[in-house]
This record gives structure tokens, sequence and C-alpha cells, in this order.
């Protein structure tokens, strides 16, 4: 049994809960969460994370999805500060990794603030899942040396403001979080800019859970994809090279990653138009 010498009453930890699948927690974030007197949960913290609190833990829901809020971050902040200088063992248990668009600074700054000490707890993020759900690289050896994460998400009102030419990179993977609202402009952004429109693109809903859907398509195609492949869950963009896979194409038919829908052109002809590999194309392949 650990002797929670890392975690005293009266202490903070931002915890990454991962995309979903409570397997891929941490061995040291199950550990917090059990030991917690107070946990203080997103809305993406998967079912079954939550199963490793204690029972006299209290557990606090403080999601915010799309523009429904629970709370507003300053709430956030406080109550988490309150908790911990009531003498609490907290757990701030975020989706993904809390240090990607997670609004860790904020809480971090407020702990501090307050003398109360915060840690982080790393966690496995969306982009990662998704390219576990789709048994591909997120980066490849001379075709895409660079990985950006990206999020597209803008307040009511405000426009997206991107370095477009930046990220029309034709040798990096872009994973874009929060994309599916501004799909379109994201597409005919890094078009502009001058990406290609058959670069590949995936989008993954629901990474790493058991209703995970997963659709490959290429840049031109990205807006209709988001309008009518995608539902109501979180999902994640990927753009670019990496996504055509290794020589030998995606994982075989009889593996579960390969269960991706293709979003392609009618008129796809053979000579190269289709951004995928061919492994790609006979899976489960629609044409829209
Ligand atoms: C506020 S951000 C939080 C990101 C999180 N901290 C991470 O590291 O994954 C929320 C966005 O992450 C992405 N996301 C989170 N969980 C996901 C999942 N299981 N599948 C696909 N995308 C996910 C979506 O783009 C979602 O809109």
């Amino acid at each position: 049994m650990h002797e929670l010498g890392d975690f005293p009453p009266g202490t903070v930890w931002l915890v990454g809960a991962g995309p979903g699948d409570p397997e891929l927690l941490t061995r040291k974030a199950e550990r917090l969460i059990g030991a917690a007197d107070a946990v203080f949960h997103d809305a993406l913290v998967g079912p079954g994370v939550l199963d490793f609190a204690s029972p006299s833990a209290r557990l606090v829901y403080v999601g915010k999805r799309s523009g429904r809020h629970s709370r507003d971050q300053a709430s956030i902040d406080r109550l988490i500060v309150e908790a911990a200088l009531a003498g609490c063992r907290v757990v701030r248990l975020k989706g993904g990794d809390p240090a990607i668009f997670g609004r860790a600074t904020e809480e971090l700054e407020a702990c501090r603030a307050m003398g109360v000490p915060v840690r982080i707890c790393p966690g496995v993020t969306a982009a990662s899942a998704a390219a576990a759900d789709l048994g591909l690289s997120l980066t490849l050896r001379g075709a895409a040396r660079r990985l950006t994460l990206v999020t597209a998400h803008v307040r009511a009102g405000e426009a997206l403001k991107l370095d477009w030419l930046a990220l029309a990179d034709p040798r990096a993977t872009l994973a874009i979080y929060m994309g599916k609202a501004a799909a379109s402009e994201v597409a005919s952004e890094l078009m502009n800019a001058g990406l290609a429109g058959d670069t590949p693109v995936a989008l993954v809903e629901n990474a790493s859970l058991p209703g995970s859907r997963r659709f490959l398509t290429r840049l031109d195609l990205l807006p209709l994809a988001a309008r009518t492949a995608l539902g109501r869950g979180p999902a994640v963009i990927l753009v670019g090279a990496s996504l055509r896979g290794s020589k030998s194409g995606l994982p075989d038919d009889g593996d579960d990653s390969a269960q991706c829908r293709t979003i392609a052109p009618r008129s796809a002809p053979d000579s190269g138009a289709k951004p995928w590999s061919a492994a790609a194309a006979r899976t489960n392949s629609r044409e829209f």
C-alpha cells in the first residue's frame, strides 16, 4: 500500500482521466482518485473512471461541454481551493491530459495564490487515443516530423484566428481538438494556405470508448464528413500524410482498429486521388 506521502490533506492533484477507457488511466491516477476526499470531475471523464473513487469521497461534477457550462472557471478554481483549505485531499479530474486544452493554468495559479500545494498527474490525450483506435502513428518517418495540437474552439462571436500558413505544413500531422463546429472553416483555411485537398484526414469520435467511430477522408471533404458522419460525442480531427499509414497500409480487416469508414468523392479514381491506402479503402467503405 502506498504511503500517500505525495498526497497529504490540504493538497490538490490535477489528474488526467485519459480519453474515456478506464484501462487507459495511469496507475498513479487510479491511486490518487482512490485516496481523494473530494473529486471535482469534468464532462469528458469516462464512465468507470469515477468507480475508483472511495465510497466516502465527495464527487462534484463541474463539467463544461460546448457552451453548456455547469460552472464557470472561476467558481471551479474557488471550489478546489476551498476544499483543500478545509483539509481535503483534492483530485481535480480532467479528461485526457490536464495540461492539454484543460484550463490547468488557471487552477494551478488559483491554488498557488492561496498557498495550496498542487501537482499534475498526466493522462493519455485524445489525439493519442484516436491514433490508437485507427491503428496508425501520428508521426511518420520522413513524411511527418512534427505533431501539432491545436484547438479550433472560439468563444461565441469570436473569429477563429490561427496561423494557417504554419499549420498548412504537408510534413506535419495536425490534431485538431474541439474542431467539429469549425470544420468547414478549418478545411478552407488550410487549403487556402496551400495544403492539398486530397490530404488525408481522420475523424475519431469517442476515442477509446466502446462507441468509438472512425472516419477516413480527405481535407476537401472534411466539412461534409463533420456535418454528416459525426454524432454528439467528443471528436478529434487528424490531418496529414501520416494517416496514409505504412507501406503495408492499415491493419487487416480482422483487427478492430481497422473498422473505419471511408468518406470519398463519388468519382474517386484509382489514380491516387484517394488519400488513404488501398487497405483502408477495403474497410467498410462507403461513398457520399
Ligand atoms: C476541452 S478539450 C480537452 C482535451 C483533453 N485535455 C485531452 O488531453 O484530450 C475537449 C476536446 O478533446 C477532444 N476529446 C476528448 N476526449 C475525446 C475522445 N474520447 N475522443 C475524441 N476526442 C476527444 C475533443 O476534441 C473534445 O472536444
